[in-house]
């Protein structure tokens, strides 16, 4: 389905003849495998494309490789060709690296929900940003900070975006100074380059008080607790992104958030499916409905299968960033 929107938006850039796609933190490199399958029908698409990878972890950017079937072009990794549509492949550590000056199509498919938070608690001192010290036991614990820290900055910023009402109600709050800095480099990229950016992620049109945690095994664990050894995540502030791409660049338009259920359905999952169930093994429909589900479902398993893992579909939002040129991308209308 990302495919699906990616090709509208490159419809609505005029169908330029050479596009970066950037993907940011691919993972295993899943996403990208299934967009250049998705769309290989559309030949003067998948011919326009460089796919760019923003990955810092040198064992994914391997596994993205061996999972693009991609063929090295030198004898460096970080240049190669992906034998599924003959893709030129570039990775990067960060996204400045990646070179500019071309129509871009971002897609950033929780990544974002990785990205390093600051927390800040209101006390009779004003606001203090919550530490991590060393306690007599020799533990790990959460202090507050005894002067301003150079986060403060970022929250003021983030305060003055802040509702009313949220304001009214405001005693802790959990901001993403590294979201904002990208959201910016995103937004004037698009702004010059042309093009746009795609943001799904789980997280809250909404000020964010306190939702970090650790995840190991698939299980929550104590954020103190072994620190390195367990992924951490916090939900994504997607007001935030709004107002710093806005402030960015005034070429671009933002658009959302809408939730993933209200995203996919309006591109058409549903006849996606359709189509996928009539042309599959006796193996597959039972996988293709839970995933279907678990994408869009709101948060309950249906009542005829209590395997299936809670749903996606409203916790999970996507938000386009794109240049003003471009008009305003599906399904956003
Ligand atoms: C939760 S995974 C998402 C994977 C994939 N996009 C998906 O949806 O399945 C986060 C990805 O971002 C990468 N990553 C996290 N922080 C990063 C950073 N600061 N710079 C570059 N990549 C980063 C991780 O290595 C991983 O590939």
């Amino acid at each position: 389905m990302i495919g699906v929107w990616t090709v509208c938006l490159w419809k609505q850039m005029g169908k330029p003849e050479r596009v970066n796609l950037i993907e940011l933190g691919p993972g295993r490199g899943t996403l990208m495998v299934d967009l250049l399958r998705g769309t290989s029908n559309f030949r003067n698409f998948t011919e326009s494309l460089h796919i760019h990878l923003v990955e810092c972890s040198p064992a994914l950017q391997k596994l993205q490789h061996q999972n693009l079937k991609c063929t090295d072009e030198s004898s460096s990794e970080k240049k190669a060709v992906s034998s599924l549509a003959g893709t030129p492949v570039h990775w990067h550590a960060t996204l400045e690296e990646v070179p500019s000056g071309v129509p871009t199509i971002i897609i950033a498919h929780e990544f974002y929900d990785a990205l390093p938070v600051h927390q800040f608690q209101k006390s009779p001192r004003g606001w203090c940003e919550k530490m991590v010290d060393v306690g007599e036991d020799s533990q790990f614990r959460f202090v507050l900070s005894p002067q301003p820290t150079p986060a403060a900055l970022y929250l003021v910023k983030r305060c003055t975006w802040a509702t009313p009402e949220e304001k009214e109600k405001l005693e802790h709050v959990e901001i993403s100074p590294k979201s904002i800095d990208l959201t910016q480099e995103i937004a004037k990229r698009i702004g010059s380059d042309g093009g746009g950016a795609l943001i799904i992620d789980y997280g809250k049109d909404g000020i964010i008080s306190d939702s970090l945690q650790a995840i190991r095994e698939h299980k929550f664990v104590n954020i103190l607790d072994d620190p390195g050894s367990a992924d951490l995540s916090a939900y994504v502030d997607f007001p935030s992104i709004k107002h710093s791409a806005e402030e960015a660049s005034e070429n671009v338009s933002v658009h959302g958030p809408m939730t993933q259920s209200q995203f996919l359905g309006s591109l058409g999952i549903n006849f996606r499916v359709d189509a996928l169930l009539q042309n599959c093994d006796d193996e597959q429909p039972e996988s293709l409905r839970s995933g279907y589900w678990r994408l869009v479902g709101d948060g309950e398993a249906p009542f005829w299968d209590e395997q299936t893992p809670i749903g996606m579909g409203e916790r999970y939002l996507a938000m386009a960033i794109v240049n003003r040129n471009q008009g305003t991308p599906a399904p956003f209308q």
